[in-house]
């Protein structure tokens, strides 16, 4: 299957990637940045799974992004649409294999943090993948990686490094925490998010943990930015939508596009 997709795509392009991006829910915006691109749908792709969410489009774009070869994911499955965590993971890993050894996983989370503001950005320095699934359930690819991953590094520090200095240059502001992940598609409930604080959680979401482990296992240098686009349930006052999450990722979009663009062409 991933060869499969992998052939594919090296029939189409020689192109190899150094850097891959994932995109989250409304953060797809940077991918008009790529210059010489190559669009691919997922859904021609073999194997790839395609995505359900609304503010999800399914397209893999291979271009240069601040004279990076970049390979950007507008747009991730999740667990909550029926996939297991190895099918979500399957474009990480092909892109691994396509040539990309650095990372950048994109999310809008929740903020469980009571420091922490809608719209602000948060990079991730740890998560806590107790809640979901492994990716890594199942035989092991031993041409992907081995058996059992160590995790003390799974968010590099030179990555996040760049980006704490790169937003520091450019007058952002950005906090760093833990990510938790559920499942989905439910939020939270307030009992749910005082134990997620409790356990040391900064912000949750419904992806980045089961993409960061597959990342670790495969080899990657992987580095990840939340979108802090509405605070966790019970932080919050009022209900959580995925119109308020989608609001405040398309109004703080172009500071977090400046971010990437400028983080990315130091990695
Ligand atoms: N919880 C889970 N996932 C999310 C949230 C949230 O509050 N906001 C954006 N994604």
């Amino acid at each position: 299957m991933l060869t499969d997709a992998v052939n594919y795509i090296r029939k189409i392009t020689d192109f190899e990637p150094e850097i891959a991006v994932v995109l989250g829910s409304g953060l797809g915006e940077l991918a008009s940045e790529v210059e010489n691109k190559i669009t691919i749908d997922y859904k021609d792709i073999p194997g790839f799974p395609a995505s359900t969410a609304p503010t999800h489009i399914g397209r893999l774009i291979l271009g240069e992004l601040s004279n990076k070869r970049v390979a950007i994911m507008q747009g991730r499955v999740h667990l909550y649409e029926g996939y297991t965590a190895s099918q979500a993971v399957m474009p990480i890993r092909a892109l691994r294999l396509l040539g990309a050894d650095k990372l950048l996983l994109t999310n809008a989370a929740g903020g469980i943090n009571e420091h922490f503001d809608i719209g602000d950005f948060m990079v991730i320095d740890d998560h806590i993948s107790s809640f979901v699934t492994s990716p890594l359930i199942g035989e092991n690819d031993d041409l992907l990686g081995t058996r059992f991953p160590d995790m003390s590094k799974t968010y590099s520090k030179r990555l996040t490094d760049i980006i704490k200095k790169t937003a520091d240059e450019n007058n952002i502001t950005v906090k760093s925490g833990t990510y938790i992940q559920f499942t989905g598609p439910q939020f939270e409930t307030p009992a749910e998010i005082r134990m997620a604080k409790l356990l040391g959680a900064d912000a949750v979401g419904m992806s980045t943990v089961i993409e960061a482990t597959a990342a670790v296992h495969c080899g990657y240098e992987t580095a990840g930015i939340s979108l802090i686009s509405n605070l966790a349930c019970g932080i919050s006052k009022s209900p959580i939508t995925s119109e308020e999450v989608s609001e405040t990722a398309n109004r703080v979009a172009p500071i977090f596009k400046d971010l990437i663009k400028k983080s990315v062409g130091k990695f």
